[in-house]
């Protein structure tokens, strides 16, 4: 007899006759004659209702076990429902308790929060909640491999550790085999395991130019740490990044490929997560639906920093942070741009050279580079890109003056030496994508299990 998932069970148009399914019982109510068990596998959001005879052999066994969370194996012939609800339902005829959970099982019938279910990261994915955003998180990922492999970008798998502070903002977790006193010691790093000093990275920006500038378009897709010790909604330690990098490609090049990416994506959530998608808008954000399908459809706003300076200074609000031409967007200032300014997405561009990193290409004004970041509502910047500098003179005075030593990046350098050209790319954060997808607000959420300052559980 077949096994089937309970999401083709619920979806199927025909007669199924005898099936197998195996999942976790969320509730259970009695009547005299009957049990009905609610079962839930994991593959969509509704559960399949099962009805278990109280005729059945084993049934008056096996009733003190049926709690929530216990895993059972089913089997019986799927019918039409009676009840209001639910299409269709299963006639139990054998059922097979495969583990038992007893009643201090922590997910018991009622609305836990999400701060609680943290505490419980390996039962959480069994929620409503975490059960969709984790599906919709699946999805994505596949989608954003199907929209680079589409257009022939070749994926490529950078490295975990590098030597190389890409962003160069030193916030980068060491990784060392020295102990002790070993670790302190004068002339350690050679005697380290690399022979010098070696990081998780923070980008596999460098590494991907290096593809790029062989194989035209290539992208990304990995984790990425940083020892930011920010506590937001925002920010995780570890987090996942998808960078493409493309040559022959110059800043207004790299924003379309980033404005049409996110198009595709929620365009392709709303398509392929319709089910999820209604959960996240009736349970996260109400707004949520309207607010994805009006990304899918509208263009997107590009404004130049040096602009958008000009609209916060004219906007009449009063920020925490003050707004100073040469000065970091805080994410008030993103938000504000974004949600009441654009009303959607909006992508700056040519920001302050002094307050980007050392390989953004320098525009002709002598003080801006071409960088750009794109700003979604309720979350602020999503990507941050740029167009690379690939002239070997103007990228060791930009090393030189952010203090890098040119003997450090000689590989990196090489490109510019050997057939150099215009490119350009940039990162996305996968869980910020997640969260705007989602509605949820916090990053902790839709990560599996979430790294953050002091917390690494699980
Ligand atoms: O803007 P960032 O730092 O850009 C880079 O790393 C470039 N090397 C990318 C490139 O041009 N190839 O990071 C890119 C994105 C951000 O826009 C944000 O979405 C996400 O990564 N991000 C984080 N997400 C979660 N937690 C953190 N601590 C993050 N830091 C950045
Ligand atoms: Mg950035």
């Amino acid at each position: 007899m077949q096994r089937m998932r309970i999401k083709e069970v619920l979806a199927s148009e025909t007669p199924l006759g005898e099936v197998r399914i195996q999942g976790w019982i969320r509730t259970r109510r009695d009547s005299k004659t009957f049990s009905f068990l609610e079962i839930n596998d994991g593959s969509c959001l509704g559960c399949l209702q099962a009805v278990y005879d109280a005729t059945l052999p084993g049934y008056a066994e096996n009733l003190s076990l049926l709690l929530t969370g216990t895993s059972v194996e089913v089997t019986g012939e799927i019918v039409r429902s009676q009840g209001k609800g639910q299409t269709r339902e299963m006639q139990v005829r054998g059922l097979q308790v495969i583990g038992a959970a007893p009643e201090t099982y922590p997910l018991q019938k009622k609305r836990h929060t999400r701060e609680f279910l943290r505490e419980i990261a390996h039962l959480r994915p069994r929620t409503n909640l975490f059960g969709a955003v984790f599906r919709i998180r699946s999805r994505l990922s596949y989608a954003i491999h199907r929209f680079f492999q589409e257009r022939g970008f070749v994926h490529v798998h950078t490295p975990i550790i590098t030597a190389s502070d890409c962003e160069g903002a030193g916030e980068m977790f060491r990784v060392t085999t020295l102990e002790g006193a070993g670790f302190a010691a004068p002339g350690a790093e050679s005697r380290d395991f690399f022979g010098k000093r070696a990081f998780l990275t923070v980008s596999g920006q460098l590494e991907g130019e290096t593809f790029a500038c062989a194989f035209s378009d290539i992208y990304t897709f990995g984790p990425t740490f940083r020892a930011e010790n920010s506590n937001t909604a925002r920010h995780a330690a570890e987090f996942w990044m998808i960078e493409p990098e493309m040559a022959f490609c110059d800043l207004t090049g790299d924003m379309e490929i980033a404005e049409t990416l996110i198009q595709e994506l929620i365009r392709d959530a709303l398509e392929h997560c319709a089910e999820d998608l209604a959960f996240c808008g009736e349970f996260v954000d109400p707004g949520l639906l309207d607010r994805l399908r009006l990304i899918a459809e509208q263009p997107f706003a590009r404004i130049s920093y040096t602009d958008a300076v000009g609209i916060l200074l004219g906007s009449g609000k009063t920020f925490e942070y003050p707004v100073v031409w040469g000065h970091h967007l805080q994410t008030e200032h993103e938000r504000y741009l974004s949600e009441e300014h654009a009303k959607g997405p909006v992508t700056i561009f040519d920001y302050p050279a002094a307050i980007k990193p050392f390989y953004m290409r320098q525009n002709e004004d002598g003080r801006t580079v071409a960088a750009m970041d794109l700003l979604v509502p309720g979350i602020g910047e999503i990507i941050g890109g740029s167009q690379r500098e690939e002239r070997l003179d103007r990228l060791t005075a930009a090393m030189q003056a952010h203090g890098l030593s040119e003997n450090d990046y000689w590989w990196y350098l090489d490109l510019r030496r050997y057939g150099t050209v215009a490119h350009a790319g940039f990162g996305l954060g996968f869980e910020r994508l997640v969260m705007l997808v989602t509605g949820v607000e916090n990053i902790r959420d839709v990560i599996p299990f979430p790294r953050t300052p002091r917390n690494a559980d699980f």
